[in-house]
């Protein structure tokens, strides 16, 4: 059952990852092809009549969509919205976690993928680092439910730094969720044999650390496996999207910030919001197109190990 919408707000990003930004890109999306405000609010509003109950804002980096604080403020509005959470590099979060959460955003996950300035620099291209750190340490204080870290590792680069991250959670109440590395687009292919494992990534955290424990799985892990450090204050995480195969458990669907819907992160864009949305049809015949769209997923959900060409950049992963 479809009840979780990645919604993409922007295909834009402050950052340009070695595995993520795409290597040609014609430039960004003009201004009118983009859903307005209001416009995304109604397709959110739909989804859930549809059946959905957690909505995830993404990018490119969302916290560049303008005015921000507002659009969180529409959608919490929403009747029957269970959970509305944020996937965000960091790098403007700082000032914005206590706006965002006062708005009504519940939770935030925030990548980092490593733990040095220089590295930093290497993967994103910007000096960043503390500032993510500042977003870090913010969200913290500003109370949301929960805050993750997510941190693709990569063999040569920053493959080392699994034990630093797992260190993190002893003293913080944070979720560490290491993601393994996807050759989703042509700039992340060229990275021949950059994955490190889940496998490789808990060996080396318990050599260096000893025995993590597993957690219960609980609902909001999604498709990760969560353990612990004894005596940790947070969690860590693995979501193994390369060694294992959790398309029968699949509960989500994304849209891009032009309102076309991917019913899975490999499968095309198979329909488009924009048009009805434009047009002003009402509640539910939206509700009933978004419906279609998940017979569709639920159709090819078997066969989804299909992977093609994905711009994680665009699409918020
Ligand atoms: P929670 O709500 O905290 O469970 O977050 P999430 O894991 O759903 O969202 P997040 O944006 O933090 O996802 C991090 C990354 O995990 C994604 O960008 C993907 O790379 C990976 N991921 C999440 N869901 C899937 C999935 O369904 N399939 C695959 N292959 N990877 C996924
Ligand atoms: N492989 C694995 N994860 C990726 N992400 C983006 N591109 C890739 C990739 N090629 C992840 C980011 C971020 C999330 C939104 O998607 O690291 O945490």
């Amino acid at each position: 059952m479809v009840d979780y919408l990645r919604l993409s707000l922007t295909d834009r990003c402050n950052l340009n990852c070695v595995y993520c930004t795409p290597l040609e890109k014609a430039g960004f999306l003009k201004h009118d092809e983009l859903l307005r405000h209001e416009e995304l609010a109604r397709a959110a509003a739909a989804f859930v009549r549809a059946g959905v109950t957690k909505i995830r804002l993404t990018g490119g980096e969302p916290l560049l969509k303008r005015n921000i604080v507002g659009l969180v403020h529409l959608l919490r509005a929403i009747p029957g919205l269970k959970e509305l959470a944020l996937t965000t590099n960091g790098l403007l979060l700082g000032p914005l976690a206590p706006e965002l959460r006062a708005a009504g955003l519940d939770r935030v996950n925030i990548s980092l993928d490593t733990l040095r300035r220089k590295t930093f620099q290497e993967i994103t291209g910007s000096d960043g680092l503390a500032r993510v750190w500042e977003g870090i340490n913010a969200s913290l204080a500003a109370g949301f439910s929960e805050v993750k870290l997510n941190a693709v590792l990569m063999k040569g680069v920053n493959s080392g730094e699994a034990p630093d991250f797992a260190r993190l959670t002893g003293e913080r109440p944070l979720t560490v969720r290491f993601i393994e590395f996807y050759p989703a687009n042509a700039r992340a292919a060229r990275l021949k044999g950059a994955l490190f494992t889940t496998a490789e990534t808990k060996r080396s955290i318990e050599d260096a650390l000893g025995p993590l424990e597993e957690l219960p799985a609980a609902r909001s892990d999604g498709p990760a496996r969560v353990y612990k450090l004894p005596g940790a204050k947070g969690k860590i995480g693995f979501i193994s999207g390369r060694s294992s195969y959790f398309c029968g458990a699949c509960n989500r669907v994304r849209m891009d910030c032009t309102g076309r819907v991917y019913p899975c992160l490999f499968s095309p864009a198979t329909h488009s919001l924009k048009d009805l949305l434009r047009a002003g049809a009402p509640d539910e015949a939206l509700a009933d197109y978004i419906r279609k769209i998940f017979l569709v997923k639920s159709n090819y959900k078997k066969d989804s190990s299909t992977a093609g060409h994905i711009e994680m950049s665009s699409l918020g992963g």
